[in-house]
Parts: C-alpha cells; sequence; structure tokens
C-alpha cells in the first residue's frame, strides 16, 4: 500500500466568462479520508473534481497534493485516478483491455500489466470476467470494470464524479457499500461527488457541502444532520420543520417565542437576540389525540392532519397548525391504524430537539 496523501484546494475561484463558478473555496481532504462534495446541480462540484484533476484551470487558488503544488501541474503527471460519471468504457475492448489501457500508456512491462489488471479485477470481484466486452455485463459490473481500470494505475487519490447515478436504486445502495469497502482496503484518500444526499451521508468520513460555488458547510454526516450551519444545510441534509419566531436570552439559555408554539425554552444560548428560526426534524415531533394526556416535557400546539403518507416503516404526515405546515414522521407499528386526513391531532415538539438557525 502507498502512503496516504492529503489533498488540499486553497482559496480557489473560478468563473466561465462572466459566471462566477467557484468562490474562494478552501477544503482539506485528509490522508486516507472518504470524503464528498454535495451540493445541487449546477453548485460546482464537478467544476471541483476536475481542478483536483487538472483537467480546469482556477483563475485564482492553489490546489496542493501531498503537501506538493500541483496548481500548474498537467493532469497525466497528477497521478490521480477519476471515475467519471458515464463511465466510458472501451466497448470493443475486453474488460481486461480496458482495464489495462491506463497501464500501457506507461509503457510497463507485458508481465507487470497482466498482474496488475488480474489483482485489479480481483479487488473488484470480476476476476471471471476479463475476457467478456462491457456489452456482455450488468450495469453494475460495468460501473466495477471502471473502478478496476482507475484503481489499477495505483492512483494516490481516488476522483469519483457520481459514480453510481446510472445504476437503478437497489444497486446503488449496494455498490457504495463496496466502493467504500475498496477505499478502506487501499486507504486511498478519496473525493466522491454526489447530489444524493443520503449517499453522501451513508458512506462519507466528512461531507463538504456546496451552493452555488460556495461551501455552505464541512463536518461529519452527523454534524451536518443535528448541527446545520443554517437554513441551506438544514433542508438540503434531510427534512426538517423551520419555524420563525423571536429569541431572548435566558438563565436557563435562551427563550423561544412564536404564535404558534408560545414561549419554548432551549438549553443552547442565543448567537444574538431578535429574529431566529428553529428547525425541528419530522421524526422529533410526537402526535397525540386531542383527548390524550401529553408528556408534559413538550410543547403541545393543535393541528389538523392535511395529508399523509405511508412509508413501510413509518408514516409521514403533514398538519396544518396556525399557519405552518408541520411535517410530522411517526413509526408504523402492525395494528396502529394511526390518524386520517382532517383528524384534529396535537403536536408535540421537543425543547432538547430543537435547533436554532440565524434568521
Ligand atoms: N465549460 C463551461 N463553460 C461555461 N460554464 C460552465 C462550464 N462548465 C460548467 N459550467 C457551469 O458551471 C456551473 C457548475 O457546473 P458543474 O458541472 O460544476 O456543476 P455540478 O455541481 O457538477 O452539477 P451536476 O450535479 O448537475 O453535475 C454550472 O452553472 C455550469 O453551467
Ligand atoms: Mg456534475
Amino acid at each position: 500500500m502507498q502512503t496516504k496523501v492529503r489533498v488540499e484546494i486553497e482559496n480557489v475561484s473560478l468563473s466561465y466568462g462572466r459566471v462566477e463558478v467557484l468562490r474562494e473555496v478552501s477544503l482539506t481532504a485528509e490522508p486516507g479520508e472518504f470524503f464528498a462534495l454535495l451540493g445541487p446541480s449546477g453548485s460546482g462540484k464537478s467544476t471541483l473534481l476536475r481542478l483536483v484533476a487538472g483537467f480546469t484551470q482556477a483563475q485564482s487558488g492553489r490546489v496542493l497534493i501531498g503537501g506538493e503544488d500541483v496548481t500548474r501541474v498537467p493532469p497525466w503527471k497528477r497521478n490521480l485516478g477519476m471515475v467519471f460519471q458515464n463511465y466510458s468504457l472501451w466497448p470493443h475492448m475486453t474488460v481486461a483491455e480496458n482495464v489495462a489501457f491506463g497501464l500501457e500508456e506507461r509503457r510497463l512491462p507485458r508481465d507487470v500489466i497482466r498482474d496488475k489488471v488480474t489483482a485489479a479485477l480481483g479487488l473488484v470481484g470480476l476476476a471471471e470476467f476479463g475476457g467478456r466486452r462491457p456489452n456482455q455485463l450488468s450495469g453494475g459490473q460495468q460501473q466495477r470494470v471502471a473502478l478496476a481500470r482507475t484503481i489499477a494505475i495505483e492512483p494516490k487519490v481516488l476522483l469519483l464524479d457520481e459514480p453510481l447515478s446510472n445504476l437503478d436504486a437497489k444497486l446503488r445502495v449496494h455498490m457504495r457499500g463496496e466502493i467504500l469497502a475498496l477505499q478502506r482496503k487501499l486507504g486511498i484518500t478519496t473525493i466522491f461527488v454526489t447530489h444524493d444526499q443520503e449517499e453522501a451521508l451513508s458512506i462519507s468520513d466528512r461531507v463538504a457541502v456546496l451552493e452555488a460555488g460556495v461551501i455552505q458547510q464541512v463536518g461529519t454526516p452527523m454534524e451536518l444532520f443535528d448541527r446545520p450551519a443554517n437554513r441551506f444545510i438544514a433542508n438540503f441534509v434531510g427534512t426538517v420543520n423551520l419555524l420563525a419566531g423571536t429569541v431572548e436570552p435566558a438563565p436557563q439559555g435562551a427563550v423561544f417565542e412564536s404564535p404558534l408554539t408560545g414561549r419554548i425554552t432551549l438549553a443552547a444560548p442565543p448567537a444574538r437576540a431578535g429574529a431566529v428560526q428553529i428547525a425541528v426534524r419530522p421524526h422529533a415531533l410526537a402526535l397525540a389525540a386531542p383527548g390524550a394526556a401529553p408528556d408534559p416535557a413538550r410543547i403541545w400546539v393543535d393541528g389538523i392532519v392535511a395529508e399523509r403518507e405511508f412509508l413501510g416503516e413509518f408514516v409521514r404526515y403533514r398538519i396544518r397548525a396556525g399557519d405552518a405546515d408541520l411535517i410530522a414522521d411517526q413509526p408504523h407499528l402492525a395494528g396502529e391504524p394511526g390518524f386520517a386526513p382532517g383528524n384534529a391531532v396535537k403536536v408535540g415538539i421537543n425543547p432538547a430537539q430543537v435547533k436554532m438557525l440565524g434568521a
């Protein structure tokens, strides 16, 4: 196994004409880390990855790989492996020939190439498939050939641009586990681009969230989910209820107040007094029938069920409460019918699960 390297992106800004695509982006992927770039379509993820690979140049800023400034180094001298979204295998070559391609370009001896191809195909579980052509493989197998081709050259860094987007939902989940297992086995610093938040949260050590070319937050999946830095992150990473109101410092921490909820005492002191939004996840809301004796630790508000969506493990309710629409997820248990549209319900907010955001 080769030494693990750090990838540093320092203060990079990039424009196409007058369109600013990346704005003062700084990021570090630690040696051996599985790092995801997450963001909506057009936010600049592929551009940032191509910049690390050397296919794109920025107007300002630097890229360092293993401490070495590679900003002016061409792609073929950076020793990186990139898997593109449409993994473009050569249709007229066998699987083994596809995997050998990058090694032949490096003019390695024949037997060395053969051994490396065998090892790479073995790693992705395709040892028996060397003689087939890409059109004789399933989508997931083709995906693995693209990975084998990339790891065969023993890159210092693995760059993956939405490598699973062409696969069906089940295979995507399976392959993401395989990619992570392979990355862990090889210990290669990996940057993985996706617009799918569940995918990013499930396999990454850390995630950077991009919006319109600006990094909004970098953190572990749990940090992003539990402590979103702003409304964009709260909405983009998972589903969230946002309620507007005002906040005052208090001896216990803070008091939030809104017409819907009245006063809620929160443990965390506010950054500043005044207008704020609070965020509560759908699964952190409880529902109770109007006549029930509700849990006194929660703040209860009255609502009417507007919609109900049965999702198997849980039921997602949309509840009209005052002028707010609240999303509440309740676990589904066999034999418990839950609530129906039109039913009056009480919605219970647990103050410990409330996160304060800026206005
Ligand atoms: N060569 C180019 N010339 C002009 N504009 C470009 C070029 N390449 C990308 N862009 C623009 O830069 C922005 C970012 O593009 P990029 O491909 O990095 O987005 P992305 O986050 O990868 O999106 P997606 O999830 O759709 O792949 C987009 O608005 C795009 O139209
Ligand atoms: Mg892209």
